[in-house]
């Protein structure tokens, strides 16, 4: 790059929790007269309420380029996803291509960026589950095992990457994006009336989240949390704006009466939430049950107790300072945990070091030092 010029970063989002995050980077990087941001939209997710309403409610400006890759088995969208991004990065030339998270358009770009001798900024780096059978565990060890630059969240990412031997020159510890975009756009979310709207009074009822291929995809497992979470709604509403996979693997299960189920017992089927809406709804919740990375993040910083419907957390820091609890899918396991929530008058829990909302300001300091 000469003298004098802009630094050019393409960045990659593709899935619905990629927009979170690559809303705070934008603006950073548009905020600095020296740096010039391509954005890249994959569309490894493309419905309305899956990609379109994260762009308008957080203000991500609307991508340079959609690959417009739509759903497909790992391998052959991995594999579209490379061969559609290729040409991008041959004709915009980058300094850097910057990729978000653990999806299948995280470690396709990557994978192109890097075999181009382009530098690759992985931000969420060293995050691990320590279980492959988990598509994104396998997204992120390989992805940061080809970046240039490992921006990371929490303390234990920078000893998973010292243990798997990156050297340490590569690693920065600058908290964490998503809770950048939370933390903006929390007064906002509890401006949309979304309790009002959904007919719920603040700390009684519980949002579920669920969409793991681990939970979703197998009908026993899925069946057995299903009726832990009705047991559960029989004293508590739970608000369950659903995943179109969930929907779908539901159906087929016979899980779901017909296609237009809006109840299971006392729990409460919407469709996908936006940005805003479901921020609202996990801010004023008595507790959250989930299956995604993210919300045991968010769930942290709004200090709203998180209920884990996993065996396992790439995110520790959220255990650690007292917010989260990893309840697994046994039924006795998670009513025990639900009980002894509910029994809590008051709850509280720590903050993770450095997720105080500048993480994204960071991360282009670090890059304008480095590329300028
Ligand atoms: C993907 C990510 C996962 C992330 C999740 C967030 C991978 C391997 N997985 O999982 O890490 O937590 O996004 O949502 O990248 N579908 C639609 N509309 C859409 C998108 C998907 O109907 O806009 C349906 C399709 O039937 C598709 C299925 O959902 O086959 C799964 O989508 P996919 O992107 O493959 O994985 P997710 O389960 O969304």
């Amino acid at each position: 790059m000469g003298e004098g010029m802009a630094i050019r970063i393409l960045n990659v989002a593709g899935a619905r929790p990629n927009f979170v995050k690559i809303a705070p980077l934008m603006a950073a990087f548009e905020a600095r007269p020296r740096m010039s941001p391509v954005l890249v939209h994959t569309g490894q997710h493309y419905d309305e309420q899956m990609s379109r309403v994260f762009f308008e409610e957080l203000g991500i400006p609307r991508p340079d380029v959609n690959l417009e890759v739509g759903s497909a088995g790992h391998a052959v969208q991995t594999a579209q996803i490379m061969k559609r991004f290729e040409p991008v990065v041959q004709s915009y030339e980058p300094d850097l291509v910057l990729v978000v998270g653990d999806v299948n358009s995280t470690i396709a770009c990557a994978l192109v960026a890097a075999k181009r001798h382009i530098p690759v900024a992985h931000v969420e780096a060293g995050l691990r589950s320590f279980d492959r059978a988990m598509p994104e565990e396998i997204n992120r060890v390989l992805t940061d095992a080809i970046s240039d630059f490992l921006f990371v969240t929490e303390p234990s990412g920078v000893e998973n990457l010292r243990a798997e031997g990156i050297p340490d020159a590569k690693v920065h510890f600058v908290g964490n994006v998503m809770i950048d975009a939370l933390l903006a756009n929390l007064e906002k979310a509890r401006a949309c009336r979304a309790l009002e709207r959904l007919g719920l009074q603040p700390r009684r009822y519980a949002p579920l989240t669920l969409h793991r291929p681990c939970n979703v995809d197998d009908p026993e497992t899925l069946g057995r949390l299903v009726g832990a979470i009705r047991q559960i709604a029989e004293d508590l509403p739970v608000i369950f704006p659903i995943h179109p996979r969930t929907r779908k693997t539901m159906l087929r299960f016979g899980l779901l009466p017909d296609a237009d189920a809006d109840r299971l017992g006392g729990i409460r089927l919407l469709e996908p939430l936006g940005y805003l809406e479901f921020l609202a709804l996990m801010a004023e919740a008595r507790f959250i049950l989930t299956d995604s990375g993210g919300i045991q993040e968010e769930a942290t910083i709004l200090k709203v107790p998180c209920l884990t419907l996993r065996e396992n957390t790439e995110r520790p820091v959220t255990v650690d300072v007292g917010c989260n609890q990893i309840v697994g899918s046994d039924p006795e396991r998670i009513l025990a945990a639900y009980r002894n929530v509910v029994a809590r008058e008051e709850f509280t829990c720590g903050t993770p070091e450095k997720w105080d909302g500048h993480a994204a300001e960071r991360i282009a300091d670090v890059l304008s030092e480095s590329l300028g």
